[in-house]
């Protein structure tokens, strides 16, 4: 019998035997810090392979189909590009309006419809618990890439990533979250996975109607992180080592004159950063509106476009997984 032919790219094992194999992506609720190691392990490895070799053929003959309800730059790109990049294919969904969900079809059919099609799919849609029902229904892994203002667990994942990558540590840090926490699914997301280290301090910092929601605090809360929330950012920024920066989500407010109300609440300059740590980062999940001024992307501790490059990296590892090639 001759032997299996060993990957020439990576150490990966079997299909069936990956562990994760055929899962899906839904909340960052899944990971423990265990996996989050394996995850950026492999990140590491596929930004070596890409810096080396740009692409290659680990998902060869694979097919994504990327499907988004909600407008996107980054998240589609970014797992276009890693499907790419891994010699996959990619079946493109942006704009609904030309598919037959403008003829009313329901979320449950167009997901079987695509599942026949393609062997994962990503999903960004404005309802929570959208990927979730998704997933019901695939019979393929299903990997969310924003439910609403529910989850973003692979902008958290990538946020992470980050950090880990530009501080060389994922305990003892001070994380400050500041703009809109109420609507922003990327700070619910990462708040909940940064309770998977040691000696986390978080900071939130927002107008009084944009506060981040109590289950989340309590979520936090109950893995016994300090939390603070705070109306301005000169108290806490001294002592932060990563400033998360958020847009507010105009497009989650009922009333459009309460976004007009709070839409500038906060703006970071280079004034502001006079006070901030000299090994800090400042990180923003992208698109930004106004709430950080270009002048502020010169410093060196500007690292949001940075992270959007590590996106792709986390992305690859996580299309690698589900497909049973990491
Ligand atoms: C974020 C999102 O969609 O939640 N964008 C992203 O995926 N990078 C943040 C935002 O839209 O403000």
């Amino acid at each position: 019998m001759p032997t299996k032919p060993k990957s020439p790219y990576l150490p990966f094992g079997d299909q069936q035997t990956a562990p994760w194999y055929g899962k899906n992506i839904l909340s960052v609720r899944q990971f423990t810090r265990a996996d989050l190691e394996y995850i950026f392990s492999v990140a590491h490895e596929m930004r070596v392979m890409v810096e080396r070799i740009g692409t290659f053929d680990l998902l060869k003959g694979k097919i994504l189909a990327n499907l988004f309800y909600e407008p996107s730059t980054r998240t589609f790109a970014s797992f276009m590009a890693a499907m790419q990049r891994l010699g996959g294919a990619v079946i493109p969904i942006s704009e609904v309006r030309y598919s037959s969900v403008a003829k009313g079809e329901s979320l449950p059919d167009t997901v079987r419809t695509l599942a026949c099609y393609a062997d994962v799919i990503v999903i960004r849609h404005p309802e929570v618990g959208s990927a979730a029902l998704a997933a019901q229904y695939a019979g393929k892994p299903v990997i969310n890439a924003g439910d609403g203002v529910g989850e973003h667990p692979t902008q958290a994942l990538l946020d992470v990533f980050t950090i880990r990558e530009e501080l060389g540590r994922l305990d003892n840090l001070t994380v400050t979250m500041l703009g809109d926490l109420k609507y922003g699914r990327t700070v619910h997301s990462l708040a909940r996975l940064l309770t998977r280290f040691d000696n986390i301090k978080l900071h939130y910092v927002s107008p009084e109607v944009l506060r981040m929601p109590r289950d989340v605090i309590d979520e936090v809360a109950e893995k016994g992180l300090p939390q603070e929330e705070h109306l301005t950012l000169d108290e806490v920024l001294p002592e932060t080592d990563v400033l998360y920066v958020t847009r507010v989500q105009r497009e989650r407010f009922d009333n459009l004159e309460e976004y007009e109300k709070v839409k500038d609440a906060y703006v970071i300059t280079p004034k502001t950063l006079e006070k901030a740590k000299e090994k800090m980062i400042i990180m923003h999940p992208l698109p930004r509106v106004n709430e950080i001024s270009m002048e502020v992307d010169k410093d060196p501790r500007a690292a949001y476009f940075r992270q959007m490059e590590y996106g792709l990296y986390v992305r690859m590892a996580l299309l690698a997984m589900v497909l049973g090639k990491a």
